[in-house]
């Protein structure tokens, strides 16, 4: 691996860069700001961030990934060079890229992604499935003959798959993870309350008071927002348990999709999982009390992949010395023709 080498996971919440040996680099929300009059870059990442909800009309703050798929293809270029420049240092290095993909992801929607890579002066770029750099991030060696299984609740989708000798055996995808749970949060407390609150709101609350093991009403956080009665400002206390409520559904689709992809796999893996467990990554792995639900609802043990949420950015970079053993992770964009 070359110095120059960048691994990036494009995620729907968050970009992130590694960069040769040193790591994960950057760290940033996929969000860019910018001027609709004059259509100048104004920000990315966490300053752009900050600007969400407090914009006027005429800056647009955008967020160019959907469900893990880039959705703006212009922004989504800018953001990305922004961010590649970042990490160089402004210097011209026309580095290797290798960006993880979601396992579902089209032709089009692939081709969207190199060519993203490129416009950033990338020299050349390889892509992966996000289940195998997971993997390899969480350090499982799947170049083995045996089964294991990955759940990645990211911000835009959770991704479940089986993964056995360096290819996907079964993969699962669904459009609930961080931000649906965010929306869903924001909904009951609506209904419930008459109390509208804000997005970065919703996700301070599900990040401190989730407990999908044992909620308990006594448990409790403020949430301040505005009065849809009276049109002013006003708190609540909210507890654990009406989050629980407030989640339940979304919660209940992730153990699904679980279950799917178990029920789809050939039994000889299924045999190597249960043995094995399950590894959770991404940010959406945090939410308190998941692994007991899951171990009680499917009767598998669950382990969290350690720095849960670097662990699909670690394997991309990782992934540059194995180029050649990984080839199924390369198999949706033929390696040679975007050399
Ligand atoms: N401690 C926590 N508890 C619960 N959720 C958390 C926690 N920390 C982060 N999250 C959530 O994780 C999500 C972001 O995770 P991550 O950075 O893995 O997503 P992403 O890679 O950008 O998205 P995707 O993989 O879907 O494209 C957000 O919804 C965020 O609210
Ligand atoms: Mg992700």
């Amino acid at each position: 691996m070359a110095n120059t080498d960048i691994g990036i996971d494009l995620g729907t919440s968050n970009i992130r860069m590694t960069m040769g040996n040193k790591g994960v680099v950057l760290s940033e929300p996929s969000v860019i700001a910018y001027n609709t009059r004059t259509d100048r870059i104004l920000a990315v990442g966490k300053e752009a961030y900050e600007m969400i909800g407090k914009n006027p009309e005429y800056i647009a703050v955008v967020k160019p990934i959907s469900d893990g798929v880039i959705s703006d293809d212009d922004l989504a270029h800018s953001m990305i060079r922004e961010f590649i420049l970042k990490v160089t240092g402004h210097q011209l290095l026309k580095p290797r890229i290798v960006i993880c993909v979601p396992s579902f992801i089209t032709e089009i929607e692939s081709r969207a992604v190199v060519e993203a890579a490129r416009s950033a002066g990338s020299r050349q770029v390889y892509l992966i499935q996000e289940p195998i750099a997971a993997m390899i991030g969480a350090g499982v060696n799947i170049s083995k003959a045996r089964g294991h299984m990955i759940v990645d609740i990211g911000g835009g989708t959770t991704d479940v798959a089986i993964v056995s000798m360096n290819g996907v055996v079964t993969s699962h995808s669904i459009k609930t993870a961080g931000n649906t749970i965010d929306r869903s949060i924001i909904k009951y407390i609506q209904n419930k309350y008459k109390l509208l609150i804000g997005e970065r709101t919703a996700e301070r609350v599900k990040i401190e008071l989730c407990n999908l093991y044992d909620p308990s009403d006594e448990t409790t956080v403020p949430v301040k927002g505005r009065s849809l009665l009276k049109g002013l400002p006003a708190q609540i206390d909210f507890s654990e348990t009406e989050l629980f409520e407030a989640i339940e559904d979304d919660t209940f689709a992730i153990m699904e999709a679980i279950r799917k992809v178990l029920e789809d796999a050939p039994p000889e893996l299924v045999g190597d999982i249960y043995d094995n467990g399950l590894i959770l990554t991404g940010g959406g792995s945090l939410l308190g009390g998941l692994t007991q639900l899951i171990k009680r609802t499917l009767g598998i043990n669950c382990n969290i992949a350690k720095d849960a949420i670097n662990c699909v950015a670690k394997g991309t970079g990782m992934a540059f010395d194995k180029t050649t053993t990984l080839l199924d992770g390369f198999e949706h964009a033929p390696v040679s023709q975007y050399k």
